[in-house]
């Protein structure tokens, strides 16, 4: 792949050169792999500058604000797509024919169930047990219901763990819902879609018919649709160094939720609410946007921010757009949206958050939606790994399915040197 150089001069005067690689868009890459035979390592804390894979699958350029899935926008799928067709997009790479989409929708819906044993796996939860805790248990645990039927070395039953993976999420994530309020499981419905059912799973009960609106069906699948995947952020880079390992696909998505879960990546969206009930008036608005500014303080804007987006986050844009939509359809008035956009202007003009481009990310407005659609705030990271799961497995199957090396970084050791045990 490498067309052009670069040359590295070494204290010693040595020189290395290291190849350049070219994508087909966005920056070339360094491939410094040559460092190690010279005696260095790189040093990249957070990754802020380290490509740690190839990919095809999404692409974005933070400064423009552009996020592409195999090539087609946001915005156009959020727009003209749905979330099954686009984890169709996701996994297969092109988006599928009337038939191809209809034979996939039928696969997924007929492995939403899970294994009667699975459902006594909750009774070990403590009621009020966060729900995103139960979930990295009881995703972790499917992998007990499949392993022995798992050769990752068979490209057909790879695609039949990604569809049950994203096929069992929206019936795990409503089973944790139920048990916290402890109401009775739903059983899935293979009448409903994907987001009506994963709906009806939350709110219905044996007692009388549960009946989906379309507006809060439509606002859930684009929730799912807008959070599918998004590069090599935290949780899916957790999913590829697990799944470089050779660690089943259960075991890997499990571990991709619980990176998930960190206020700093999927747990923003919970504690976007959290700090808009805390701010609770426009009136105390300045007084966190300068707890945020403290360098001193640890408070930090939720929803604002972002390795990658320099710009605004275009999911941010949509999510807004669709969060205007939602509360009409449902007359449904939320004073913590009124609270966010007017922290979010008054953000924006902030010296502060301007010099370094700070902007509304994907999780700003998402919690403004949930809520309208009556998904409690605990449920909203839960309803980001359902979504997110197709992106993760879709990356492992990018990666496992052609030549790859267990991921094990090296380290800048500043430790004791070596020092006899004392007599
Ligand atoms: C997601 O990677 C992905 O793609 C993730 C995601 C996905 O779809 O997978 O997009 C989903 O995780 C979105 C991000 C959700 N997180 C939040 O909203 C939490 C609040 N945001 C921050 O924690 C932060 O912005 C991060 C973690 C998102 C990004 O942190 P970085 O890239 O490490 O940036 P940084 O912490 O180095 O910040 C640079 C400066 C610092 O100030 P200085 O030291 O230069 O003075 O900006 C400040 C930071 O203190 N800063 C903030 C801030 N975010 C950064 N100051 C106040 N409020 C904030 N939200």
């Amino acid at each position: 792949m490498a067309e052009k150089n670069a040359l590295l001069t070494l204290p010693t005067g040595e020189t290395i050169t290291l190849p350049i690689y070219q994508g087909s868009t966005g920056p070339d890459v360094i491939d410094v792999s040559g460092l190690l035979k010279a005696g260095y390592f790189t040093y990249d804390p957070g990754f802020m500058s380290t490509a740690a894979t190839e990919s095809k699958i999404t692409y974005i350029d933070g400064d423009q604000g552009i996020l592409l899935h195999r090539g087609y926008s946001i915005e156009d799928l959020a727009e003209k797509s749905d979330y099954l067709e686009t984890c169709y997009l996701l996994w297969y790479g092109q988006l599928p024919s009337k038939s191809e989409k209809e034979i996939f929708v039928q696969a997924i819906t007929r492995h939403t169930m899970l294994h009667e044993s699975l459902a006594h796996f909750f009774d070990g939860f403590h009621h009020n047990a966060h729900p995103m805790a139960m979930m990295c248990g009881a995703v972790g645990a499917l992998s007990a219901f499949y392993h022995d039927v798992m050769d990752m070395r068979s490209e057909r039953e790879r695609e039949i763990a990604a569809h049950r993976l994203i096929a069992k999420l929206p019936t795990l994530a409503a089973m944790c819902f139920k048990h916290s309020i402890g109401q009775p499981f739903m059983y899935p419905r293979n009448d409903l879609s994907y987001s009506a059912n994963f709906l009806y799973m939350m709110f219905g009960t044996p007692c009388e018919e549960y009946v989906v609106s379309p507006a809060v069906e439509r606002a859930m699948d684009r929730i799912f649709l807008l959070h599918a995947d998004h590069e090599q952020n935290a949780s899916t880079s957790t999913v590829r160094l697990a799944g470089s390992t050779g660690a089943n696909p259960f075991a890997c998505v499990s571990a991709g939720i619980a990176a998930l879960w960190g206020p700093a990546h999927g747990g923003a969206n919970e504690a976007v609410l959290i700090m808009l009930e805390e701010i609770g008036s426009i009136e105390n608005i300045p007084e966190f946007i300068e707890k945020a500014k403290d360098p001193n303080d640890p408070f930090k804007l939720m929803g604002f921010g972002h390795r990658v987006y320099k710009n605004f986050d275009p999911r941010a844009k949509v999510m807004k757009k669709s969060c205007d939509e939602v509360l009409a359809e449902l007359n449904v008035t939320d004073p913590r949206l009124r609270i966010a956009m007017e922290l979010e202007r008054i953000a924006l003009s902030d010296a502060y958050f301007i010099e370094r481009r700070l902007f509304p990310n994907v999780d700003f407005y998402s919690g403004i939606i949930l809520s309208a659609i009556r998904i409690p705030t605990s449920m909203f990271t839960v309803i980001f790994a359902v979504s997110r799961t197709v992106g993760w497995i879709s990356h492992w199957q990018e990666m496992v399915s052609s030549p790859y090396k267990i991921g094990r970084p090296r380290q800048l050791y500043t430790g004791e040197t070596e020092r006899p045990y004392p007599d």
